[in-house]
């Protein structure tokens, strides 16, 4: 028997839409967030259509993001924004406790943690 994906892990697409749901409720209900949420100039609406497009493929699901806009170049998407310590810690804090919020399994969700991490701060650029 294979492994079963991080994807399917999480619950397949009902499981990280509940995940994206949280991340969504927390940045946009806590103030300690608001200087992230000012970053969201396209709207929360294509945010999360976008990501979890982007993070079915990336935790080993269906490449749905890569299928409808390419192949996602997360760098170059993040550019325009001036990622520092400060602004990737913000995003990073309101995922962990979104993480917190939605996935029951310790295991996983330190595992899920870890993959986000290193991805917030390769995406620093400033
Ligand atoms: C390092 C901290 C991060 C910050 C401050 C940040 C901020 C943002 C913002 C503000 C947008 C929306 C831009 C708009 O309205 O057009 C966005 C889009 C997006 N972000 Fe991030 N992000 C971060 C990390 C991540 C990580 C770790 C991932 C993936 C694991 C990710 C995946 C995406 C995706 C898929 C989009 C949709 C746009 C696209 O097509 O690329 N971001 N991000």
């Amino acid at each position: 028997m294979p492994q079963p994906t991080l994807y399917e892990r999480l619950g397949s697409q009902e499981g990280l839409a509940a995940l994206i749901d949280k991340y969504l409720e927390i940045l946009l209900s806590n103030p300690a967030y608001e200087e992230l949420r000012r970053q969201y100039v396209n709207g929360m609406a294509h945010y999360r259509a976008r990501m979890l497009e982007y993070l079915t493929g990336w935790f080993g699901g269906p490449v749905l993001y890569a299928q409808k806009h390419g192949l996602p170049k997360l760098r170059e998407n993040h550019q325009r924004l001036q990622i520092t310590a400060r602004l990737r810690d913000l995003w990073f804090g309101c995922m962990q406790q979104a993480l917190a919020e939605s996935v029951g399994d310790a295991s996983l969700r330190k595992e899920l943690e870890a993959a986000f991490w290193q991805m917030a701060d390769g995406l620093r650029n400033a």
